[in-house]
């Protein structure tokens, strides 16, 4: 049986690959060469991530971002190259955020969607157009049909992403996502391979 797509470590590939761009912007699959710039991001960015990130901690350093980079949970997670500034003073990629799919299903062909950004780099639209990139791979590199978005109701910027995408608003989980020892509900919205979306490719 062909192997699914979805179930491929990301080790499979060369480190960057797949590159995902629109000509301006550019994403590689995160590997271990990001790890520095990543940690810098989360670091300076702990204030904005840490109500929302489970993983956003304190003390978050470079043992964690090695620890994500080398996890099934980052097999399709993409560093988003800075615009503005695509390398470091070391040489090494300028890591702006973070998008990726979560979870894919073989069986059911869907997965969930999730982003962050550094937060200096807000307010541009850099997750919006990041999020049309990385959903593009979900529906055509990964094969599936279906793309959820989830997010604490407690966190609009988030959600308005979603809306910019044009996500269809499904409802609300009850109790979904626990943050901070605290349960929160969740919008749920969800994108199909085949609804009329300005943006896929
Ligand atoms: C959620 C998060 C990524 C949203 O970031 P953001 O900067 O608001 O989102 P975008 O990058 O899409 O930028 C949106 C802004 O750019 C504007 N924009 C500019 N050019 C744009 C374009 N080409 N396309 C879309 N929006 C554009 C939008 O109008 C919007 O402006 P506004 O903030 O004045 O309403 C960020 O707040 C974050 O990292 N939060 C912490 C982590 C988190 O909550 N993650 C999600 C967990 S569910």
């Amino acid at each position: 049986m062909t192997q699914n797509p979805a179930d491929r470590p990301n080790q499979a590939d060369p480190p960057n690959e797949p590159v995902l761009s629109d000509g301006r912007l550019q994403l590689e699959r995160v590997n271990e060469g990001h790890a520095e710039a990543l940690t810098a991001a989360v670091q300076v960015s702990l204030t904005e991530l840490a109500p929302f990130m489970p993983w956003a901690s304190d003390d978050y350093d470079l043992s964690h971002s090695m620890e994500f980079i080398n996890s099934p949970a980052a097999a399709h997670a993409f560093a988003l190259i800075d615009p503005a500034a695509p390398v470091t003073d070391a040489g090494t990629a300028n890591v702006a955020g973070v998008l990726g799919i979560n979870d894919p299903s073989e069986r059911d062909r869907f997965a969930d969607i999730g982003w962050w950004l550094r937060t200096d780099v807000t307010g541009q639209g850099l997750a919006t157009v990041g999020a049309q990139l990385v959903a593009n791979y979900g529906f055509d590199q990964l094969g599936l049909h279906r793309i959820e978005i989830f997010m604490s109701v407690e966190n609009p910027a988030s959600r308005a992403i979603a809306e910019r995408l044009g996500a269809s608003y499904e409802g609300l989980l009850r109790g979904r996502l626990q943050l901070q020892g605290r349960a929160h509900d969740a919008h749920l919205y969800a994108m199909l391979a085949t609804d009329d979306l300005p943006w896929r490719s």
